[in-house]
């Protein structure tokens, strides 16, 4: 099992592109089930959870072929093709929630799909309930028996959806399901991430009729048949947002390139209210600390565009380190502070009430070993590992590899000293 090893005090300076986003990337793989002609994705990033998309995609008779790309990146091409299943079993769902946005295009296009119930995870328990009532409201049959969901539908119909709750994969499930609905579909309460435009830009390009996606609001007119085309995965804010701590709490200067500056608004404000010198062009980011340490700040998780909740242990991370007390609500998910007991092995001065964890920033972390338990906790760790004194030692790192790809190249590029051992 890999470990990352990494010995503080580096200030980080230079230059970082950003990857495909991930977020971006499970959905839309999901979304090429619906295409009836070739499709081929760009900018796809180097992932764990990619690879097990493509897995399950594969066992559902998908065909599917994945190339280097000389930046790095990886394509995917995927060619039309009759599916000779319809399940997605338990044993690939369990090892990555995602695996749920088959539901939509299943149903949507084949009328069946008997699909795992995803189970909780480290996070938290992560029900699925409002993906399920969106679909029987579009006139699919759904039972769930035996741990698995099992959907079948003749055409489904569309018509007006209200979530009881803001789900990004909810959202993009319901989106996918829609499009080839009988009819208009309108969904709202939807979720209005940057990646669900960019799954509702791909679904565009394959023939669909979406409007309003990325606000609260999104219409659909369902079409009878979906072609194929060209698209470029959307930039990974999340892993953008951690080079960006990552530079604020080593007193650096960061430029992230081929990223997305207008997606990350909610945590720019809060890097600059950290003290960070922040600068934007057409698609990079520019974080100057000044050789300053950041200041404490407060933060409060909400749907997007409030501040996301996959930056939540990062910032636990800059304020163990940060002048002052900041607070850290995490209002998405009940089991989110795991990173916490970790970083307190560090010497961070955490202590958390409920939903909000109250850092008091101290000068100094200290090395120690640590173990990583879900992906975003383990990135935080490593940007503790960086200002710490020490040798920091963080175990399970194929956490950190669901969604960072080659987060260890990318960061000594920066002039860290962290390296991968055995
Ligand atoms: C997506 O998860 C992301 N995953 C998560 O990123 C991200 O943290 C999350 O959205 C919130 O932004 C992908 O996009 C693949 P939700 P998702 O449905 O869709 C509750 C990462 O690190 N809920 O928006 O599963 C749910 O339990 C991952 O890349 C219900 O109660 O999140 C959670 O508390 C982690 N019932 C909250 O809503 C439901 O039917 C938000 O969940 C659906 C959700």
């Amino acid at each position: 099992m890999d470990k990352l090893l990494i010995s503080g005090g580096a200030q980080l300076q230079g230059s970082v592109s950003a990857s495909g986003a991930k977020n971006a990337a499970l959905p839309i793989l999901a979304a090429t089930l619906l295409a009836s002609a070739p499709v081929t994705l760009t900018n796809v990033p180097r992932l764990r959870d990619i690879t097990t998309t493509l897995e399950l995609l594969r066992r559902l008779g998908a065909d599917l072929s994945r190339e280097n790309a000389a930046d790095g990146s990886t394509q995917i091409v995927a060619q039309p093709t009759p599916l000779t299943n319809f399940a997605a079993p338990y044993e690939l769902v369990k090892t990555m929630r995602a695996s749920i946005l088959v539901l939509g295009p299943l149903v949507a296009r084949y009328g069946k799909a008997d699909v795992s119930l995803p189970g909780g995870c480290a996070i938290g328990a992560r029900p699925v309930t409002v993906h399920l009532d969106g679909l029987r409201a579009l006139g699919a049959d759904i039972s769930v028996d035996g741990g698995y969901i099992r959907a079948r539908a003749e055409r489904l119909r569309g018509t007006r959806l209200v979530m009881e709750m803001v789900s990004v994969t909810g959202t993009e499930n319901l989106l996918m399901a829609a499009v080839l609905a009988q009819g208009e579909t309108v969904i709202e309460n939807a979720a209005r991430e940057p990646e669900i435009v960019d799954l509702a830009d791909f679904l565009t390009t394959l023939g669909a009729k979406i409007s309003g996606a990325g606000t609260a609001q999104i219409q659909i007119q369902g079409v009878n048949q979906l072609g194929g085309g060209t698209h470029r995965v959307m930039p990974d804010r999340i892993e953008t947002g951690t080079f960006l701590v990552a530079a604020a709490m080593t007193g650096g200067r960061v430029r992230v390139t081929q990223t997305c500056p207008d997606c990350l608004d909610a945590v720019l404000r809060k890097l600059r209210d950290a003290g960070a010198v922040i600068t934007t062009g057409a698609d990079w980011i520019e974080l100057d600390m000044q050789g300053q340490r950041p200041r404490a700040v407060d933060i409060h998780t909400a749907p997007h565009p409030a501040f996301p909740t996959d930056m939540q242990a990062q910032f636990c991370a800059l304020n163990a380190i940060a002048d002052g007390v900041g607070t850290v609500t995490e209002a998405i998910f009940e089991n989110r502070f795991m990173h916490v007991p970790e970083l307190q092995r560090m010497g961070a001065d955490i202590r958390v009430e409920g939903n909000i964890a109250i850092c008091r920033g101290i000068k100094q972390l200290t090395a120690a070993p640590v173990m990583a338990t879900d992906l975003r906790a383990s990135a935080g760790l490593v940007l503790a590992g960086l200002v710490a004194t020490g040798e920091t030692l963080i175990d399970r790192v194929y956490h950190l590899d669901r969604g960072y790809d080659n987060i260890e190249a990318k960061l000594r590029g920066l002039g860290a000293q962290i390296q991968r051992v055995k």
